[in-house]
């Protein structure tokens, strides 16, 4: 399964602000882009902290790409979405998550909870302890080809652990927000050690530079 994962980084590298109610970094823009990167990818993942924050289909939403188009922004190509699905995959510990809404009933949605709770849940859930590789073999076998992890920094950084991510999507946001909210977090890589990627692309569009990172072979 290709891996890549999409963020929204404060200038000073941190995802969320450290305190108040959860809310997105990146502009409306930013938030359209994503619609693009959902389209490239056949199944979207995030934690049960992001999802318990924005618990919603996620799928790319065809007025947002229209508006990007119209924006001129500079990536906009992405298969046709007419017709197709998307597994919406939740890693959570607790199972401690909303269990109705427009999550559930989106027909472009397949739920998908990765989860060694026993809790009952109105969706399929694969039991046990979540470990990424054998996760991935499991969407593998779900015929999953593309995996677009959204985060949060808790999954990001067990993704990032296992050396799975093929590619990052960055954007910079125009401004610092200091605080625990690093983008991986954890002890750290040793520089050694270093998850190392080559530039595809940076371009600046309003405010934030949009950057497409792909792993060093
Ligand atoms: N800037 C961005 O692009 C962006 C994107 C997404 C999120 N965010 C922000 O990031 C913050 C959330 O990040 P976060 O690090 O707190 O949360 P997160 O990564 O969304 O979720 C962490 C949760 O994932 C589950 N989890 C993690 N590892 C697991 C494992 N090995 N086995 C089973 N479950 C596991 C647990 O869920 P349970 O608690 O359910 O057990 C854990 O509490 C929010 O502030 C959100 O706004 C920012």
């Amino acid at each position: 399964v290709k891996v890549l994962t999409n963020t929204a980084l404060s200038l000073d590298g941190h995802l969320a602000p450290a305190d108040g109610p959860p809310v997105a970094i990146g502009s409306q823009t930013d938030r359209r882009y994503m619609s693009v990167l959902r389209a490239r990818a056949d199944a979207v993942l995030v934690g049960g902290s992001t999802f318990r924050a924005w618990p919603v289909p996620l799928v790319p939403r065809a007025r947002a790409l229209a508006n990007l188009r119209a924006e001129g922004f500079f990536d906009v190509e992405h298969p046709p979405i007419e017709g197709r699905t998307w597994w919406n995959v939740v890693v959570s510990r607790t199972l401690d998550v909303p269990k109705s809404g427009r999550f559930y009933e989106d027909p472009r949605v397949k739920p998908l909870f990765f989860s060694p709770s026993s809790a009952p849940m109105p969706a399929e859930v694969e039991r046990g302890e979540v470990d990424v590789p054998r996760l991935l073999e499991r969407l593998a076998a779900r015929g999953v080809e593309t995996l677009l992890v959204e985060g949060g920094g808790g999954l990001l950084r067990a993704f990032f652990e296992a050396d799975v991510v093929d590619e990052m999507y960055v954007t910079v946001c125009p401004m610092v927000l200091g605080g625990p909210t690093a983008m991986v977090g954890g002890r750290g890589f040793r520089f050694e050690e270093a998850r190392r990627m080559t530039l595809v692309h940076a371009n600046a569009f309003g405010d934030e530079i949009y950057c497409r990172w792909r792993r060093c072979s």
